[in-house]
């Protein structure tokens, strides 16, 4: 599992797909511009500074002159330009900030919440109801999408690097920033701040794809389970059992809210935010004895036989 996560974690870093440096969005975009200012200014200093240093130590060893005169108007020079470089990183810093601060009328809105060790994601549908899922955020090409970031008990912090900067999610407290992916495909966000033993593990998928395709994804998470939805034997283990305590699986009697929801469950590319891969085998482990995949999860080990927990893994399997 471990090498398995190490796979995944390598290839996204080649891929680019959690990095600041291939931004897909225009808040990232704001943000690299910055940074190559900085890059650039700083760069820039550091060349003369070595130059110098390299002129003054041949000079020292050559040279018996004791005039000071072309050191002054180095001196002058080297001011004027610490300070005119100064001024440039303030005023752009400044700018970026009132830039990524500014809050439009957006079209979308949606709401992010860290828990430990997982992301509760819900939408504003069309008819003005909030539909959950968890650990998946999708967003249209193109458009601006104003996050409203929530903390369910320690702080947490929101960092999608190729679409914008860290914002903290801090219990109580609401913090809003504004997404606008421009680039469509799969991209990596990471918790970006300690909060306990799994924070590694509180990964979040990120796909930023075409506005139809969004929206043909949003009715899909928006539909409930029908009634005869599943494998029967597995849904009524899952709803005999402590599962619907915490889960919820809309339209079902599952309708815990403490864990993530599993409506559609199965659309999802991993489990427990990306720990492990979604697959029959890893959600099987995973009701049997979470502890091993993700110790300290609140997620607790089931006292389900294993024929049982080989059903609700089936059952779950088909929740798309
Ligand atoms: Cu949540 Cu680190």
């Amino acid at each position: 599992m471990r090498a398995y996560a190490l796979a995944v974690l390598m290839l996204a870093g080649c891929a680019g797909q959690q990095s600041a440096m291939h931004a897909a969005g225009d808040q990232a975009s704001t943000l690299m511009s910055l940074f190559r200012l900085m890059m650039w200014v700083c760069g820039i200093a550091y060349l003369l500074v070595i130059l110098f240093l390299g002129w003054g130590l041949i000079r020292r060893r050559s040279a018996a002159d004791t005039s000071e005169q072309p050191y002054h108007k180095l001196m002058v020079g080297w001011v004027g330009f610490i300070l005119l470089g100064l001024i440039l990183l303030v005023v752009a810093s400044f700018l970026a900030d009132r830039s990524l601060g500014q809050r439009q009328q957006v079209p979308l809105q949606m709401r992010v919440t860290g828990h430990q060790w997982w992301w509760r994601i819900e939408y504003r549908a069309g008819n003005g109801r909030w539909i959950e899922t968890a650990n998946e955020l999708h967003l249209p090409v193109g458009v601006p999408v104003l996050l409203e970031l929530r903390a369910a008990d320690v702080i947490h912090s929101f960092w999608v690097p190729n679409l914008a900067g860290k914002m903290d999610m801090i219990p109580g407290k609401i913090n809003r920033m504004t997404v606008t992916g421009r680039t469509s495909g799969w991209f990596r966000g990471q918790c970006a701040e300690f909060c306990g033993t799994q924070h590694a593990n509180m990964a979040l998928a990120v796909k930023v794809e075409p506005m139809g395709e969004f929206e043909r994804w949003l009715a899909e998470q928006a539909r409930p389970v029908s009634p005869g939805e599943g494998v029967a034997a597995g849904r009524k283990v899952f709803e005999s059992a402590s599962c619907v305590v915490c889960h919820q699986v809309r339209g079902t009697e599952a309708r815990g809210r403490v864990g993530p929801d599993l409506t559609h469950v199965a659309s999802r590319r991993t489990i427990a935010a990306g720990t492990a891969p979604m697959t029959h085998g890893s959600l099987r482990g995973w009701i049997i004895q979470p502890q091993a995949i993700k110790p300290g999860t609140s997620m607790p080990p089931s006292d389900l036989s294993p024929q049982d927990a080989e059903a609700v893994a089936s059952y779950l399997e088909t929740l798309r």
